[in-house]
């Protein structure tokens, strides 16, 4: 009996492999970090051999863990960090250069050049983006400048290109295809047609036969041929944030949901229209199901939250633990007048300013490390207000259906309890947890059990959504609106740096 469904997270900081029953409940998992590679300033890269090894280890652990057999999967989703590119040969798989992952800004300039006249926004009405260094068509151009032998090879047709879904799919079955939502995040699909954009493609210089398949997000794409879930079919493809999206069954318009892990990412369900953002967000794919028209998202993404924490922990040694973080902020009554600025990879969501780099501000002599983690843990729940405010301003604007009630939360960081409440104090909206926080891969194993029919429709997922954990504002209104425009002053700091 096919009693399971599998999810293979691949993540920017380790790939896991989650076994799911029907309701949802975990019942195998592992997980395996990968090397985070940073050869520059600003350049992020990971090593995609390093990551499929990775990967197909975490899948027999997983197994392992579950005591089931690949004959119990009657599907397997994939969900992958976003826009990481990698470009390999097409005959021997091998990697012509380290996968560049979505925080690296070497494209920066190059993103000026293909913006020309225009600016940022030239292919904002196709694609839904701004030209940033956040998405995968620059880095794929850049790799096509400068690896040796790239251009001509690519030319010749000898190499494909791929998100991290794709690699992964790729090495698993030997299809080359990837889904509208990764697709979506390249700069390189019309978000109308749901195609490839010959015209983006000519002037981003990129041969179109490199590119994959655009399929829907949950549909039979291929068998498994070999390892340990060999015989199994691949039957849902979702980026990471759509995936989490999905997995906290946000399915009709007007739903949102906000992730806190590398970076935060929250996605409002807009419908099967893309609605364009005036207030800088950007327009998504959310989910397409089988041959049924595809729902979009407006997204706010932050770059850096959780990598703060991570950066506490390794580059100041401040803390030993991701974890360690909560008591050390608890340790004071509050950030002492610092504020943090993350802005590592310039800034994203609402603001998108490459030019912006780190701040801390307001320090004095009273300040301690304790102070410092707590502005660190704040800046994320600052950064979230900007993005809602960007999302209500939007929903003014358009008219849209959105009255954030509530704001469904996951990942890593939302085992913070300081954090959260200051988060639900900062926005003054209740901020809520669902049991099941691994949603990312939730929603991958919900798009492949949709697609084999282990789940029968939307209703189902919704129906094994439940609440854990609801944090409620306690913070006056005076407060709430100082300490935001100190912060604001803070953001104005990192301004024209690079
Ligand atoms: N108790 C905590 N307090 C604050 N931050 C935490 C805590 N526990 C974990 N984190 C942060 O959460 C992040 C990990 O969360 P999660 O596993 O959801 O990340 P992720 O973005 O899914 O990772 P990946 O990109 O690899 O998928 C790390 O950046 C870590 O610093
Ligand atoms: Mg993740």
């Amino acid at each position: 009996m096919r009693r399971y469904v599998a999810a293979i997270d691949q993540g920017t900081t380790s790939s896991r492999c989650i076994v799911f029953d029907r309701q949802g409940r975990i019942v195998g998992t592992a997980q395996r970090e990968h090397r985070q590679i940073f050869p520059k300033p600003g350049w992020v890269e990971h090593d995609p051999v390093e990551v499929w090894r990775n990967t197909e280890w975490v899948l027999g652990a997983a197994l392992g863990t579950s005591g089931c057999s690949a004959g119990d999967l009657a599907a397997i989703g994939i969900t992958n960090q976003r826009e990481t590119t990698v470009v390999w040969d097409r005959t021997t798989g091998e990697p012509v250069y380290n996968a560049i992952v979505w925080q690296d800004t070497r494209t920066d300039q190059l993103c000026a050049e293909l913006g020309g006249e225009q600016g940022p926004s030239r292919y904002a009405d196709r694609t839904g983006l701004p030209l940033s260094t956040y998405f995968a068509g620059p880095k794929l151009r850049w790799i096509l400048d400068n690896v040796d032998g790239a251009r001509d090879r690519a030319q010749a047709g000898d190499l494909c290109f791929g998100t991290m879904d794709t690699w992964v799919l790729w090495n698993l079955t030997g299809e080359h295809r990837t889904d509208v939502t990764n697709a979506s995040r390249t700069m390189l699909m019309d978000l109308r047609t749901l195609q490839w954009d010959s015209r983006i493609c000519a002037e981003f210089d990129v041969p179109m036969s490199m590119l994959p398949e655009i399929r829907s997000s949950s549909e039979v794409y291929a068998e498994i041929t070999a390892g340990p879930f060999a015989g199994a079919p691949v039957a849902g493809i979702l980026g990471d944030q759509q995936a989490a999206t999905f997995g906290q069954a946000c399915l009709s318009p007007g739903e949102a949901k906000n992730t806190y892990g590398t970076g935060n990412f929250m996605l409002l369900n807009t419908g099967t229209t893309p609605v364009f953002s005036k207030h800088g967000l950007l327009t998504t794919a959310c989910y397409q199901i089988g041959d049924t028209p595809a729902v979009y998202a407006l997204e706010g993404s932050i770059a850096v939250t959780g990598s703060l924490v991570q950066w506490l922990r390794d580059n100041l040694g401040i803390i030993s633990s991701a974890a360690e973080v909560e008591p050390l902020a608890r340790s004071v009554a509050d950030n002492g007048g610092a504020y943090f600025v993350p802005a590592f990879s310039g800034l994203f969501a609402p603001r998108w300013r490459p030019d912006a780099r780190g701040v801390i501000a307001g320090l004095t002599r009273f300040v301690t490390k304790a102070h410092l983690a707590r502005a660190a843990l704040e800046s994320t729940a600052f950064q979230t207000r900007e993005v809602v405010d960007a999302m209500r301003a939007d929903a003014t604007a358009q008219h849209l259906d959105l009255e954030l009630t509530t704001l469904k939360v996951d990942g890593g960081m939302t085992g913070n309890d300081l954090l959260m409440q200051f988060q639900a104090d900062i926005l003054d909206v209740p901020v809520v947890r669902p049991v099941v926080r691994e949603t990312t891969a939730l929603g991958a194993a919900y798009a492949a059990g949709l697609a084999v029919g282990y789940w029968s429709s939307l209703d189902d997922l919704r129906a094994n959504w439940a609440a854990d954990h609801t944090w409620t504002p306690d913070m006056l209104e005076d407060e709430r609106t100082q300490r935001y425009s100190e912060w604001n002053k803070a953001v104005e700091r990192t301004y024209n740096w690079s």
